[in-house]
């Protein structure tokens, strides 16, 4: 199995992230840490609680992590994933409390306990693990491999023209970050899947029918009209409910902005390049990140040419597949749904 630490800020297409690796039997996820980014901190700690309760796997541990940024003040995206982060969904309140621990001492603690063998996965700003590095300077050695969904290097940005969401949030954590995991060997280099591939992964109302199919529910029906907006899903089995209610917000966010009735899953696509990086075409890269520019604070910067005279610190996802990843991530999350 590959043990997995999952940082999010959970969000539509964090949420989605966590249905697959949680319907996923080759995932041993040793714990989830919630950071600030798409919501606040204690609602993306919520989200988790509730999705994880959803699923009867109660027992793994959810964590709450900084609730601000290390230099930035916190904006969040409710336009984006909803008012509470979920999109239409409303799942019930979870039962469970959270850890005590911080999300710094599960990243550091599982990471010694199992040194060279733990996926680091995080699809939300870089705040906790910038702040796990000051703990263990050993991290990047310690762990098996970094993934991390954010940044956009040959491709607009989706939060200014040239800085995408995650990174912007926390530019500070993500460049500490980038600089901490320089200097690894090859196959050991950060996988960073940034706006460049993330936006060519179109989730569609047909790969929800297909969920429903497959998951064996039938009367489900998809609600297209502009006036029902807003409207619940009526589904028998919950979780292509609450799915297609989250991934619908989505949809509409992105049609309202111009780029189609569709959504692009960044999150789940990198969730499932840390179970299978086979998945994914990468290049080799510097990459960094500005912390200083009037007009490009928080963009991230690809030298792909050695011009900086420095070793690549990423390997960037730069191809894949989108048609295989939507029918591995739909029938591992259909099969989740059945049980
Ligand atoms: C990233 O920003 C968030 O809104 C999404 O959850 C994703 O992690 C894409 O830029
Ligand atoms: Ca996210």
């Amino acid at each position: 199995k590959t043990k997995l630490l999952v940082d999010v800020d959970t969000g539509i297409d964090d949420s989605l992230a966590l249905l697959y690796l949680l319907a996923s039997p080759e995932a041993e996820i040793l714990g989830i840490t919630c950071t600030a980014g798409n919501v606040g901190a204690r609602q993306v700690a919520i989200n988790n609680l509730a999705w994880l309760e959803l699923c009867s796997a109660s027992d793994i541990e959810v964590a709450l992590g900084s609730e601000i940024p290390l230099v930035e003040p916190l904006r969040t995206t409710e336009e984006t994933h909803g008012p509470q982060g979920i999109g239409y969904a409303e799942l019930d309140p979870p039962r469970r409390t959270l850890s005590d621990r911080h999300a710094t001492e599960v990243w550091i603690d599982a990471a010694r306990r199992h040194p060279g063998e733990v996926i680091g996965l995080v699809t939300g700003p870089l705040t906790n693990l910038a702040l796990a590095l000051k703990i263990e300077p050993e991290l990047p050695s310690l762990l098996r491999r970094l993934v991390v969904m954010g940044g956009a290097l040959n491709h607009p940005g989706n939060t200014f023209p040239t800085a995408e969401w995650n990174v912007s949030v926390d530019p500070e954590a993500a460049q500490i970050v980038f600089a901490a995991f320089s200097g690894l060997p090859e196959e050991r280099r950060p996988l960073l899947c940034p706006l460049d591939v993330t936006e060519r992964i179109e989730m569609l109302p047909a790969h929800i029918h297909q969920l429903a199919e497959l998951a064996g529910c039938h009367e489900f029906e998809w609600l297209r009209a502009e006036d029902e907006r807003g409207r619940r899903s009526t589904a028998s089995n919950a979780v292509v409910r609450h799915v297609s209610d989250a991934v619908r917000f989505y949809l509409e966010f992105h049609q309202d902005h111009g780029q189609g009735y569709l959504a692009h899953m960044h999150d789940p696509f990198a969730a499932a390049v840390a179970l299978h990086p086979e998945i994914a075409v990468t290049t080799p890269a510097v990459v960094d990140v500005e912390l200083l520019g009037t007009l490009t604070r928080g963009s991230t910067i690809a030298d792909w040419r050695g011009m900086w005279g420095r070793e690549p610190n990423v390997a960037v996802v730069t191809d894949t597949d989108p048609a295989a990843f939507f029918s591995h991530m739909i029938g591992r999350i259909a099969a989740l749904a059945r049980e």
